[in-house]
């Protein structure tokens, strides 16, 4: 499986990384440059583009947090890299993606210091993930700058998405936008905070496990008894929790998802049907287990026909502080698979 993908920058009031001249400008402030030591420390590796690597020369070491550092990846065009620069300073691995136009000379210099894997016309992403994967990188944060963020949402391979935006003003038009492509359609604003004089908002590419629980609803044996609906439970880019209807006895998916995973504290329920505030078969009901369990946020794709009871899931959920997210653009398919049931209820 692919690494789960977090892009982090910090940005001018209108989302520029910095100016025209694509110099390394200091846009975080204190607070924010301890978060994103924190976050550092959490992942396996982090990764900046050509540009980056040539006008920034990060370290992308730990400044705060003690602790190992994460493996450093950078994409280099043309592995044109100085062997004295902060990147290839330091013990820990270091992975260059590069392209067909990198010079033998310039690939075996940098092979000195750090793995080389030269791609094509351009490094698929697709495949430096796999790759990535395949050496037990299991979390990616990325770095960018602009171009290379926007490679990544292209390859539709982007999980979460943290910003920083400060106060600075850049106007100039040529400067280097945050992500330089379109990118808010795939993602759900899932919070915002201020920290110090910047403001840290939060985005969600919520798709990805949507499908994957689609999938586990596809698992259900259809029935005109109960909707067939799959549930994933995710926290911090790990699956903790499966499930489907009926999985286990008369157990719903959220219950069975939930079930199967000792910490679900602050993860995030993926659901294909809101979840119940009543039902048939049991007094309990799952809204409760979901409180119970302290999931921080629940993402579903429909709302649950009044076939059997009429629930309230959504509105239980926003008055007990969860966040609820409706994934409107896989309603159709979750109620699609249980059209047996519904078509049953128009005849009638
Ligand atoms: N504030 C922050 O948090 C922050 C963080 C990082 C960087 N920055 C700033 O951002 C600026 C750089 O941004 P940028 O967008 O100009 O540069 P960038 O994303 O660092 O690098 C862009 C370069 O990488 C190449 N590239 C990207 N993906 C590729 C791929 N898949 N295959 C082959 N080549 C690929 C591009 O080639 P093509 O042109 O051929 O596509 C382009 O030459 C700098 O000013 C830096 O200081 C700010
Ligand atoms: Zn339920």
């Amino acid at each position: 499986m692919r690494p789960y993908v977090l892009i982090n920058s910090a940005v001018s009031k209108n989302f520029k990384l910095a100016k025209a001249d694509r110099k390394q400008l200091r846009i975080s402030n204190e607070e924010d440059l301890k978060e994103v030591d924190k976050i550092r420390a959490k992942v396996d590796a982090i990764l900046v583009g050509s540009t980056t690597l040539k006008n920034d020369d990060p370290s992308l070491t730990l400044k705060h947090e003690k602790g190992k550092n994460p493996i450093k990846v950078a994409i280099s065009k043309d592995c044109n890299i100085k062997e004295d620069s902060d990147f290839l300073k330091g013990d820990e691995e270091k992975i260059i993606f590069t392209t067909r136009i990198a010079s033998p000379e310039d690939i075996n210099r940098i092979k000195k210091h750090a793995a080389v894997i030269q791609h094509r016309e351009r490094v698929d992403i697709n495949e430096l993930l796999g790759e990535l994967g395949k050496k037990g990188i299991k979390r990616l944060l990325v770095e960018g700058g602009g171009k290379t963020n926007y490679e990544f949402i292209k390859a539709d391979a982007v999980d979460e998405i943290r910003v920083a935006i400060s106060q600075i003003e850049i106007n100039e038009k040529d400067a280097p936008n945050f992500i330089e492509g379109e990118w808010k359609d795939r993602f759900t604003f899932v919070s915002e905070k201020p920290l110090g004089d910047m403001t840290i908002k939060q985005y969600k590419n919520d798709d990805r496990y949507m499908r994957l629980a689609l999938e586990e609803a596809k698992k259900c044996t259809p029935s005109k008894k109960y909707f067939s609906v799959g549930a994933i439970l995710e926290k911090s880019g790990e699956i903790i929790g499966t499930g489907h209807t009926r999985e286990h006895e008369n157990d719903h998916a959220e219950e069975t998802a939930i079930s199967k995973t000792k910490n679900p504290v602050g993860s995030t329920l993926y659901t294909t049907m809101e979840p119940c505030t009543k039902r048939k078969s049991k007094t309990s009901c799952c809204v409760e287990s979901i409180q119970k369990a302290k999931i921080a946020r629940v993402v579903f794709a429909a709302k649950e026909p009044d076939t059997f009871v009429k629930c309230e899931g959504e509105e239980f959920l926003k008055k007990n502080g969860i966040s609820v997210t409706q994934l409107k653009k896989f309603e159709q398919e979750a109620l699609e698979m249980n059209k047996h049931i519904l078509t049953a209820l128009h005849k009638n």
